[in-house]
């Protein structure tokens, strides 16, 4: 409705174009003084006309157009115009466009492809909640960009090549044994890893072993390679136990070990465009410039490392899938290693560096201890989702012990608690970890969420509601009245459902999914109030069917926004 106002108004004032109108639109800060207002001060300059006098010009070219616009009246105050719309047609225009699935936001990815790294955990260690959080937020951003009609390829770049396979190959053969890690899996192998550094303080001998190994390994030693392709089977099991409780999959499993034999031909490529420089023994390209430390491509054993594969992996990247953006989401840490990477690129001449995008993350710490791996103070991502499951069992055997299929409930609440923990801050803020706030039913949480959205559906079933189709709609056989939606909280809710298509374009903008976290508990909130302040079930006939409409509308769009985190919703709990 601001749009076709705008657009009525640039007509009069032909110096502005819709945009700068726009832009000048204001939403008054008290109803009274109507819902959209145009202050004129900026145009006086060029009009060489009062502010006032052009609001009432304005006012007079508008007036015609009144009913179309869905505008009830226009009223001059100082040099502002105040528009009152007219708040059932409002109603109906909004609710029109909820009830169209998609909303037709598809067009704006169209066509385009977008590469998304995510997740990308390091093959024999654990799952931790800071990789809990690159998955999760990259699943949502996932989700998110594909709402909006981009091609998503979701690519887990394994951590699964390095010199840390020397020291597990070492400890493996001293300490452990087949048996063992296939009983303990990662688990086993985290243990001889430190055990590893451990002994390797006191034996110097140890660490050239492990160098001795992962020599082999490069150079495609049978037995080093079996054992590594072993420990990664290992690994991926328990990623994949990980994977499936949170419900994700990807679309390429590509990681360092696939792109370090891509190293030799970008050395080529450096070599020829005079990047590379040598410094004690290693290659390395020069950024002293850009004000940032070298960017290394091989050590003086000629080996790959992090930065090198990385940067191989974004040319294949480019070529195989023409992307028109690459996202990296990873912790806040790593931001220097991206910053050099995305440098990398810009002065091997591809101008499309700047289609890469890190998108880093705050700090994960455990009821306020900083999480180390170390120090023993770790939680498997895997052990949290299912602590949250079980709680959530619990919960529901006290409070409800007849909901039927609670096992499933339980897994969607317990999964939904902790993602939407997750989700709902700023992701660039650390994340405090605690029980007590990831299962709580009241405030901003998951379960909250999927509680309004239960008792949603609950009041359909009890009203007994089919649903309205377009075409009932139209043929007017059982028309809305919208007149009973367009006052106090009912008015407050469809304003508030109105607001997710810029939610979604917005999280997707900043790559911040707690824009639709937020989003999702403005309107279960709103919703909640609406359900505390209107009869429905009890209303009269008429309001009754405008409001079930309204829930209606209401948990389809939570289900979807939900969807959107990568959460589901139970239709009881
Ligand atoms: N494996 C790394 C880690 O666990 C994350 C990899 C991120 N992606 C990348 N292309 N560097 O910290």
């Amino acid at each position: 409705m601001k749009n076709k106002i705008c657009n009525c108004i640039s007509e009069v004032l032909q110096e502005f174009s819709n945009e700068e109108i726009v832009t000048f639109m204001e939403i008054p800060p008290e109803e009274s003084m109507g819902d959209f207002a145009l202050p004129c001060f900026g145009f006086a300059k060029v009009l060489h006309k009062s502010p006032k006098v052009i609001a009432e010009e304005l006012k007079e070219a508008i007036l015609p157009h009144a009913e179309e616009l869905g505008i009830e009246r226009c009223e001059v105050v100082g040099g502002y115009c105040n528009f009152f719309l007219n708040h059932a047609k409002y109603v109906e225009s909004c609710l029109d466009k909820i009830q169209q699935p998609g909303f037709g936001m598809e067009q704006i990815g169209k066509g385009k492809t977008i590469c998304m790294d995510y997740s990308s955990p390091n093959i024999a260690k654990n799952f931790h909640v800071g990789h809990l959080r690159t998955t999760v937020i990259g699943n949502s951003l996932y989700k998110i960009y594909e709402k909006l009609g981009y091609k998503v390829v979701r690519i887990n770049y394994l951590g699964d090549w390095g010199t840390q396979f020397g020291k597990l190959i070492v400890a493996y053969k001293k300490w452990s044994s087949k048996e063992l890690v296939e009983e303990k899996g990662i688990e086993e192998l985290m243990q001889i890893y430190v055990k590893f550094d451990a002994e390797a303080e006191k034996d110097a001998s140890l660490m050239e072993e492990a160098r001795a190994w992962f020599v082999k390994m490069e150079q495609g030693d049978l037995e080093a390679i079996q054992i590594w392709k072993w420990f990664k089977e290992i690994s991926m099991v328990e990623f994949e136990r990980v994977y499936e409780l949170l419900g994700i999959s990807f679309d390429s499993y590509s990681g360092e070990s696939f792109y370090r034999e891509k190293v030799p031909a970008l050395v080529e490529e450096l070599k020829e465009k005079q990047l590379l420089v040598e410094s004690q023994g290693a290659k390395v390209i020069d950024l002293e410039k850009y004000d940032m430390p070298p960017c290394l491509i091989t050590k003086s054993d000629g080996g790959s490392i992090y930065h090198s594969r990385d940067i191989a992996a974004v040319l294949h990247r480019k070529q195989t899938y023409h992307f028109e953006k690459c996202l990296y989401v990873t912790g806040l840490e790593q931001s220097l290693h991206f910053k050099q990477i995305f440098k990398a690129i810009e002065v091997m001449g591809y101008d499309w560096a700047e289609n890469l995008v890190h998108v880093p993350y705050g700090l994960v710490s455990l009821e306020g201890a900083k999480l180390s791996t170390r120090k023993g103070n770790i939680i498997y991502a895997e052990d949290i989702l299912k602590e949250a499951i079980g709680r959530a069992l619990e919960a529901i055997q006290e409070k409800n012990a007849k909901l039927p299929d609670k096992e499933a409930v339980a897994k969607m609440v317990g999964v939904g608690a902790v993602l939407f923990h997750d989700l709902f801050n700023q992701r660039i803020k650390n994340v405090d970890f605690s029980w007590e706030d990831v299962l709580s039913f009241e405030g901003n949480t998951g379960p909250y969420v999927q509680y309004t959205y239960a008792r949603a559906k609950s009041i359909l079933r009890k009203g007994n509601y089919k649903g309205i189709t377009t075409e009932e709609q139209s043929t007017g056989k059982q028309k809305i009245d919208y007149q009973v939606l367009a006052v106090g909280t009912s008015y407050e809710l469809v304003k508030s459902l109105s607001g997710y298509e810029d939610a979604v374009k917005k999280a997707a903008e900043r790559y911040e999914p707690s824009i639709m976290a937020r989003y999702i508990i403005s309107v279960a909130a709103a919703f909640n109030k609406f359900y505390h302040e209107c009869p429905i079930l009890h209303a009269q006939e008429k309001d009754k069917q405008a409001r079930l409409y309204l829930v209606d509308l209401t948990q389809r769009i939570l289900q979807e926004a939900c969807s959107l985190l990568g959460m589901e919703c139970p239709e009881e709990m």
